[in-house]
């Protein structure tokens, strides 16, 4: 019984990792860091007593899917829990980032997400039940500027779980999607948020424990999409309600 775990280095896959081996998952981690990988890897398997192994390799490469893919059958793990949890922002103007940057974020928010299904959904089928684990954002709820193409990932990655929950609902295969909104990881450095970003982030902030745990109840419990906490479901919901041009307007002067 093995969950594949994508980004599970840090953060939120990292705890999201640790929640699947309490509920008794082999756990297989996967990003680029090598020796945090295997750092958590080896604490796992001491703690929670499961089989765990890792893979250190860049999912923003073109073949990084089809080489994870290969490496489960390989040493014949059959997952039965695929977790596409790996991804990243980049704030700030469009235009300030290169075509490579922009590029290399879409590939791993999206494309690496959509291969991986793809690859894992064969084997997926073949268990008696299955769960896919997508984590998109509260940035999938309305578009952000300066954040725009992030939140455009994400709004792809909700889009996506939702269309294919449905197509496979007479199979054993349940899709979620999570969106978390602010979690103290290192998302914010990555994506270089700003002052007014990070002050707001700071103020509803969430743990990463406390996001993977509701990710792993809401996955084993068959949810198809999930806003994570009450001031992200609210202000999913206000984006839903207000004028869009007054709800991006306010996202701007946050962001900018
Ligand atoms: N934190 C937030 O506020 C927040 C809010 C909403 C949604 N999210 C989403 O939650 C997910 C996890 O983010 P996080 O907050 O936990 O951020 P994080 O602490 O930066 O962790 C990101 C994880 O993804 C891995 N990763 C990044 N680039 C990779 C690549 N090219 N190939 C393979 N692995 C890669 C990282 O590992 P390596 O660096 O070792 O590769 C790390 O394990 C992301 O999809 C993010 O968009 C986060």
């Amino acid at each position: 019984m093995y969950a594949l775990v994508t980004g599970a280095s840090k953060g939120i896959g990292k705890a999201i990792a640790e929640e699947l081996a309490k509920n008794k998952f082999n756990i297989l981690l996967v990003a680029r860091s090598e020796d945090q990988l295997k750092k958590n890897a080896t604490e796992i398997a001491e703690k929670y007593k499961v089989g765990t192994d890792y893979l250190a390799i860049d999912l923003s490469a073109p073949t990084a899917s089809t080489e994870i893919f290969n490496w489960c059958t390989k040493k014949n793990y059959s997952i039965r829990v695929l977790v596409n949890n790996a991804g990243y922002g980049l704030s700030g103007n469009f235009e300030r980032f290169s075509i490579d940057d922009n590029t290399n974020m879409m590939q791993l928010n999206m494309i690496a997400l959509v291969q991986l299904t793809q690859l894992f959904l064969p084997v997926l089928k073949s268990q008696n039940k299955s769960y896919i684990l997508n984590i998109s954002s509260s940035a999938a709820y309305q578009a952000v500027p300066y954040l725009s193409l992030y939140s455009a990932t994400k709004a792809f990655v909700l889009s996506f779980s939702r269309g294919l929950q449905q197509e496979l609902k007479r199979t054993p295969v349940s899709v979620t999607c999570i969106s978390p909104g602010s979690t103290d990881t290192g998302f914010a450095s990555r994506a270089q948020l700003g002052e007014k970003g990070l002050k707001t982030a700071d103020k509803v902030n969430m743990t990463p424990e406390a996001v993977a745990a509701i990710a792993v109840k809401s996955m084993l419990s068959g949810k198809t999409e999930v806003i994570v906490g009450f001031i992200n479901k609210l202000g999913a919901f206000m984006a839903w309600l207000l004028p869009k041009k007054l709800v991006e307007t306010t996202a701007m002067k946050i962001y900018e």
